[in-house]
């Protein structure tokens, strides 16, 4: 399969344009989403993709940041870091070998549930019904067609984890139970995709755990999720190359920007030797992702654990490719272990 058939490989960065269909600006280089990123008059918006101001902070931050980042940052993750090992050596020692094996839903969903569990301090006894839950929470996303029916019992499920995490230990409960337990098992079931596609990376990581965590940027540059994010401009922006005037919208193309030569040389190549920490996978700046620092923490631990068990990975196929929101990703990913 060549790249540009690949469906991991995003549109290729160009000079910012208006698309009259979308109505908005379309960023995808590099230097252009990572400028917006951080421009202070650029706002997030919310699914109708408007600006929420009594929602935010006077200079467009989440008023929940500091709180969240207190809850779940630093100390926190070192402190989880020991059971986090725990929770995935004996889920990577439960793996078979000698049949064909799906990664996202006989190890790194049933992970990423117990991650999500320890971190929102849940009931191991709730685990069943936190995991439906979560599950109806994520069901319509990504699906081409928005089904009334799926979004209805989408948001009850989302009413029922309010409900059940409202004065937990993390501010936003629901959302970081959901982002853990069903965002972050596609996101590594997409970084090993790549790297059971690309064996010599592979074999490189085992023989060399020391390149991991570094590895892991490269991974979130090379396979993250979120294909694009959106801002809208609360007063006139100049970003060097375009001007967003006040009002109008922006869509900014993460997954290109990582996939910018100008930024990240070969840039289709997974290297897992390569430094790619400036990548914006997670965003940047004000608004970048406050899981960050457990995302890779956990994503380090797991594909450690993953390349020090197995000798290799054969890869077999995937399942349908969900590519109907932001986020991007396969339905299964099918590998034999050895
Ligand atoms: C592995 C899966 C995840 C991915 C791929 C991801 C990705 C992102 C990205 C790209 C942004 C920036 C959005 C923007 O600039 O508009 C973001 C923001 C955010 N993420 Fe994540 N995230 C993940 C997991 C998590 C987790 C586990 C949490 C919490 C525990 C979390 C909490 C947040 C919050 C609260 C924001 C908004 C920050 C703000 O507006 O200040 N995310 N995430």
């Amino acid at each position: 399969m060549s790249d540009q058939q690949d469906p991991m490989t995003p549109a290729r960065p160009e000079a910012a344009r208006f698309d009259e269909q979308q109505n908005a600006w379309v960023l995808t280089r590099y230097r252009d989403v990572w400028a917006a990123l951080r421009e202070p008059c650029l706002w997030p918006v919310n699914g109708k993709r408007e600006i929420q101001p009594d929602s935010r902070e006077a200079d467009g931050r989440l008023p929940q940041r500091g709180p969240m980042l207190e809850a779940i940052a630093g100390a926190r993750i070192a402190e989880w870091q020991p059971r986090v090992e725990e929770i995935t050596r004996d889920a990577i020692s439960a793996l078979p070998v000698g049949r064909a094996v799906d990664l996202l839903s006989e190890f790194t969903l049933p992970w990423g549930l117990s991650l999500a569990m320890l971190v929102s301090g849940a009931d191991t006894r709730d685990r069943n019904r936190l995991s439906e839950l979560g599950t109806r929470v994520f069901a319509a996303t990504g699906a081409e067609k928005k089904d009334a029916a799926l979004k209805a019992d989408a948001a009850a499920a989302t009413a029922e984890l309010e409900r059940r995490f409202e004065g937990g230990p993390i501010p936003m409960g629901e959302p970081a139970f959901v982002a853990l337990s069903q965002t972050l098992p596609r996101l590594l079931a997409n970084a090993w995709l790549a790297l059971v596609r690309n064996p010599a990376e592979f074999a490189k990581l085992r023989a060399e755990p020391g390149l991991l965590p570094g590895a892991v940027d490269e991974l979130l540059r090379y396979a993250g999720i979120v294909r694009r994010v959106y801002r809208r401009a609360a007063a006139d922006v100049d970003l060097g190359t375009v001007r967003i005037a006040q009002g109008e919208l922006a869509t900014l193309m993460l997954a290109s920007a990582n996939r910018d030569p100008e930024a990240f040389s070969d840039p289709d190549r997974l290297d897992v030797t390569r430094s790619a920490s400036h990548h914006v996978a997670l965003g940047t700046g004000r608004n970048s992702c406050v899981g960050a620092m457990l995302i890779r923490m956990a994503t380090s631990v797991a594909t450690g654990a993953l390349t020090a068990r197995f000798a290799g990975v054969d890869f077999e196929g995937v399942g349908e490719w969900r590519t109907g929101s932001g986020f991007y990703f396969p339905g299964s990913v099918i590998v034999h272990l050895r």
